[in-house]
């Protein structure tokens, strides 16, 4: 029987898995599921049999895809797929997808909840600022970012977005203002949501240059991947720029030596952006079925590796 792992160190919402096996069970197919795992052994035992698999950010390197000897397909249920050894799976003929724009606007609120924390002080009292007026830059453009700037809309903020693959007309065509380039955006713009993905071309990107073009009471906020900021360049932001500030959703490597930046460095214990239960059930359910289309009639619209 086709034998599908759900394999989540952090595991999606009960909800979200009950639509899950409905859908593989209802299809025909076998369900195993491999949750909160910490042991890089338990993955690799559990991939053995497995038709398909369904992950979140779990890495499936080239030891886990070899470990699959069944393996035809992965999902990832959720947008960045930069935890998939692509170049593994495709040697192996397996496909990967992803499941594009499912969880885009929890992460998009949750942006606003990290924006509105910097804005007020840190929720410790004393005087803030407000967003209404204020210029946020959307780097980049995609399903993420098109919710950050729906949002930023109902704020009264003044919307940017510059992305290298949405030319700017598509962009002002949704009442955004667009601009010729990434450093035209960090120097306008007070706050930057970064939502690029983690590609060769954008890891390290944002870097010391990039960030000492934005205006005084700069704020960036990262709900995308470390990997894209420059890490040791940021430090020296922080310490070049008392007014810079920078939160995050996921933890930088060199989070301890930050934190001496206090009230202007913050990040979540654990990335929670895409930790909704809607989102869970959105991205889960829409990765269970792209897996029955895929078995069924040989769907690939979400392959990434082509
Ligand atoms: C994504 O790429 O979809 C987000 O970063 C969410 O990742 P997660 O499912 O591991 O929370």
């Amino acid at each position: 029987m086709t034998k599908i792992l759900v394999a989540t160190e952090k595991a999606f919402a009960k909800t979200a898995v009950d639509g899950i096996k409905k859908i593989i069970t209802e299809a025909g197919y076998e369900i195993s599921l491999l949750e909160n795992y910490t042991n890089v052994d338990d993955l690799l035992k559990a991939v053995a049999d497995a038709d398909a698999m369904i992950i979140r950010s779990d890495k499936a390197t080239k030891q886990v895809i070899e470990a699959g000897k069944n393996l035809k397909l992965i999902v990832r249920a959720g947008a960045g797929y930069d935890n998939i050894d692509l170049v593994a799976a495709t040697e192996k003929g397996i496909a990967a997808m992803n499941t594009p724009g499912q969880n885009s606007n929890a992460v998009a609120e949750l942006t606003f909840g990290m924006l509105v924390f910097m804005a007020r002080a840190n929720f410790k009292g004393g005087s803030g600022t407000e967003l209404k007026g204020k210029k946020i830059g959307i780097h980049a453009y995609g399903n993420v970012g098109k919710n950050v700037a729906r949002i930023a809309k109902g704020f009264e903020m003044d919307v940017y977005a510059f992305d290298p693959f949405v030319p700017r007309e598509v962009i002002e065509k949704d009442g955004i203002k667009g601009v010729n380039s990434v450093e035209e955006l960090y120097s306008t713009c007070h706050y930057i949501s970064l939502n690029i993905p983690a590609t060769e071309k954008t890891k390290n990107s944002i870097n010391l240059e990039l960030l000492s073009k934005m205006p005084v009471g700069a704020t960036v906020i990262n709900t995308a991947r470390k990997e894209v900021i420059n890490e040791a360049e940021l430090k020296q932001v922080f310490e070049k720029r008392p007014d810079f500030k920078y939160i995050s959703d996921i933890m930088p490597s060199n989070h301890e030596e930050l934190l001496k930046f206090e009230n202007r460095y913050y990040c979540t214990p654990k990335k929670q952006g895409a930790e909704t239960s809607e989102a869970n059930i959105n991205a889960g359910l829409a990765a269970a079925n792209q897996i029955v289309k895929f078995f069924k009639n040989g769907d690939k619209t979400f392959q990434v590796n082509k």
